[in-house]
């Protein structure tokens, strides 16, 4: 007789028990769920005293039985004695509005299927959560109270993804030191080894697959280890001792993530992330403000300016009054300043207890700036780098916030320069998931926005930390300054959207106009792109504050930046025209709050002609297109500068002709003209 008895799921109308079959003495419970319109479905069984599940889609297997469960270092594990002692499902359909993004009403579309696990012997249970959207599926654990102690170690999570073959795979390596830094590599997944989420997957039957995680609030962040027979196996990143989470009861896992999609498009407008994590904890949004901003930054990296004082210090009142000046005729909401507090004088790279962030330079009056900036509807964007020394930086966390609100400074951007965080620790365990937590909260407490550099991977928080605005979790713009291997070649950017965009917004920073930087003395350095697909970028990688990263004397006259000026950051909806992985894509959005369309498009090192149907455009309605466009002789290694604007009218029913310059772009903007 079975340990336990059986509790028949109930009749749901939208999921199926499908089968209870016998194995000797113990009987196993198998429960699907499938999604609202029916095409995907999640089986989860306790055959063999094992808890497994799987997904199909359209009866076409995409995840083969896989494990779930953990490693618990008091050994009372979930593994070869466990049963599912009960099931239960609900379903949802609501939508939500966002305070900004690349949609502001996003439907929660989904069933949902919960199983309650536990030992034979009664000594642990779990359950597990499944919820099945049309376009993916999210499951995590939950633990429940498990009374005095309430505390206990997990040594790692047994979860798998066992793939019905050998994905082509887009992917980063993890465990490494720099981060999520690296250039993606697209390669058979057998051929990967350990990697970061999101890791997007083409079958061989070419349906596209998104593996990551959603609301990583208290847990080791996740990557993948390839293994033996095309299966996927959870690595949390452990602390230093090696404990991979520290769990207090009743406790809950991130979300594991699977978004499908028949294209690569559909992984791009997936909303699934966002809808498995929890609604605002912000009551009043009406603080937090998408924008664009311009800094005292690029001339840093290029090495024009030092962050450290001296002659070449860029941080001085005198060159952060000009920032303003240009900040406020230009429409930008903020002036970022790196460089302005003590501790970048000595080898803050190695060692970041040097840095105060109350005490600025001697050559920037922070008072007398922000007075200006206020005066001039700017605001000073603070900066926090940490130089990985988190110890240093909590201690003075609350008055580092406190000091930038009293000065009206209401975006904070904060970086983490280092392999390992207090030296042994990895950005990616659990300890650094609970410092950028009290970081946002922190700032949440002192009405200040966030951007974040060297950042823990997004999984969606912006949802219940809307201040939390972007981040950067990638091989952004900076590194064609210095980069030793050249910088970004021109295909990253269009692998990106389909990759570390899923996780969310991105401060890639964008729109460097001055593309070789002569006089820098960086001979290998240039940016690798045309100037037009520099436009471009403000559509396709999507950020709600997006940097203008040159400097102001590369923009001040130059007939291209009027695009910069107009390009809106925030959005109505979103949609992906074309797309093919690390070949082109193109992206439109409609302008929360106005009838207008934006087009961005970028291609790789080819040249192409990329067809953009208008036909999300208003029925009737006439728009005028404005077309940033590559000359016809342009060409990313030869001729980049080379663009021309052009305007036309269209409708609903037209279909633009873009033609993309070798390492090229098009960006438009559609004006109804009524
Ligand atoms: C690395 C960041 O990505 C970059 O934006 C910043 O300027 C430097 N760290 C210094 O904080
Ligand atoms: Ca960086």
């Amino acid at each position: 007789m079975p340990a336990f008895s059986r509790i028949s799921a109930p009749a749901a109308a939208l999921a199926v028990l499908s089968a209870v079959c016998m194995r000797g003495t113990v009987s196993a419970a198998e429960y699907t769920a499938v999604s609202p319109d029916r095409t995907i479905a999640v089986t989860v069984s306790d055959e063999g005293g094992r808890c497994r599940y799987s997904v199909m889609r359209g009866g076409e297997v995409l995840v083969r039985p896989s494990a779930l469960g953990f490693v618990f270092a008091d050994g009372i594990d979930l593994d070869g004695d466990l049963s599912i002692v009960s099931a239960s499902r609900s379903s949802c359909d609501s939508t939500w509005e966002q305070p900004w993004g690349e949609r502001r009403i996003v439907r929660d579309l989904h069933n949902e299927l919960t199983v309650s696990c536990a030992r034979r012997d009664g000594r642990r249970t779990m359950r597990i959560v499944f919820r099945v959207f049309d376009d993916g599926v999210g499951f995590r654990y939950e633990l429940p109270a498990a009374g005095d102690p309430s505390d206990f170690l997990i040594l790692g999570e047994k979860t798998e993804f066992a793939l019905s073959g050998d994905d082509t795979a887009w992917w980063i390596p993890a465990f490494e030191d720099n981060r999520y830094e690296y250039l993606y590599t697209e390669s058979p997944i057998s051929a990967a080894g350990a990697v970061h989420t999101p890791l997007t997957l083409r079958t061989s039957s070419g349906i596209f697959l998104s593996i990551h995680e959603a609301a990583l609030t208290d847990w080791a962040s996740m990557a993948l280890q390839s293994g033996a027979g095309n299966v996927l196996t959870c690595r949390l990143f452990p602390w230093s001792d090696g404990v991979a989470v520290r769990v207090t009861t009743p406790a809950v896992s991130p979300w594991r993530t699977i978004t499908i999609a028949g294209d690569p498009g559909g992984l791009i407008t997936s909303t699934l992330i966002l809808n498995l994590n929890e609604p605002s904890r912000i009551a009043d949004t009406s603080w937090i403000r998408p924008g664009k901003y311009i800094g005292i930054w690029w001339g840093m990296h290029i090495g024009k300016y030092t962050w450290g004082s001296g002659p070449k210090h860029g941080a001085t009142t005198a060159n952060t009054e000009r920032y303003i000046d240009f900040a406020a005729k230009h429409g930008f909401s903020g002036v970022l300043v790196e460089g302005w507090n003590l501790g970048w004088d000595g080898n803050w790279f190695s060692d970041g207890s040097g840095f105060r962030f109350t005490i600025p330079h001697e050559d920037f009056d922070i008072e007398e700036i922000c007075r200006y900036a206020a005066e001039r509807g700017v605001y000073l964007i603070g900066h926090h780098e940490t130089g990985a020394d988190i110890d240093n930086y909590e201690r003075q966390l609350e008055a580092a916030f406190s000091y930038y609100e009293r000065l009206g400074v209401r975006a904070v951007k904060t970086g983490y320069v280092g392999n390992r965080t207090n030296e042994f620790e990895w950005h990616h365990g659990q300890y650094m998931v609970r410092h950028y937590r009290k970081v946002v909260e922190t700032a949440a407490a002192h009405h200040i926005m966030l951007i974040v550099h060297e950042p823990i991977k997004d999984t969606g928080i912006r949802r219940t930390w809307p201040n939390m605005l972007s981040r950067e979790g990638a091989r952004g713009q900076e590194y064609n300054a210095w980069s030793g291997d050249g910088g970004n070649p021109p295909d990253h950017t269009t692998i990106l959207p389909f990759t570390r965009m899923l996780a969310g917004p991105f401060d890639f920073t964008p729109g460097i106009f001055d593309l070789f930087f002569e006089g820098a003395g960086r001979p290998n350095n240039r940016v690798n792109t045309t100037l037009t697909k520099q436009l471009a970028l403000y559509i396709v990688i999507y950020s709600p504050m997006q940097m203008a990263a040159d400097l102001p004397e590369n923009y001040e006259g130059h007939p291209a930046f009027r695009f910069i000026e107009e390009v809106p950051t925030d959005w109505e909806t979103s949609e992906v025209l074309n797309a093919s992985i690390g070949d082109y894509v193109t992206i439109a959005r409609r302008e929360r709050g106005s009838g207008e369309w934006y087009i961005g498009s970028i291609t790789d090192e080819n040249g192409r002609i990329l067809a953009a149907p208008l036909d999300f455009l208003d029925r009737g309605r006439m728009y005028r297109a404005v077309i940033w466009a590559d000359a016809p002789d342009a060409d990313w290694q030869e001729n980049p500068l080379a663009w021309e604007v052009t305007s036309t009218q269209v409708d609903a029913g037209d279909t633009l002709e873009m033609r993309l310059a070798p390492g090229g772009g098009q960006a438009i903007r559609l004006i109804p003209l009524d």
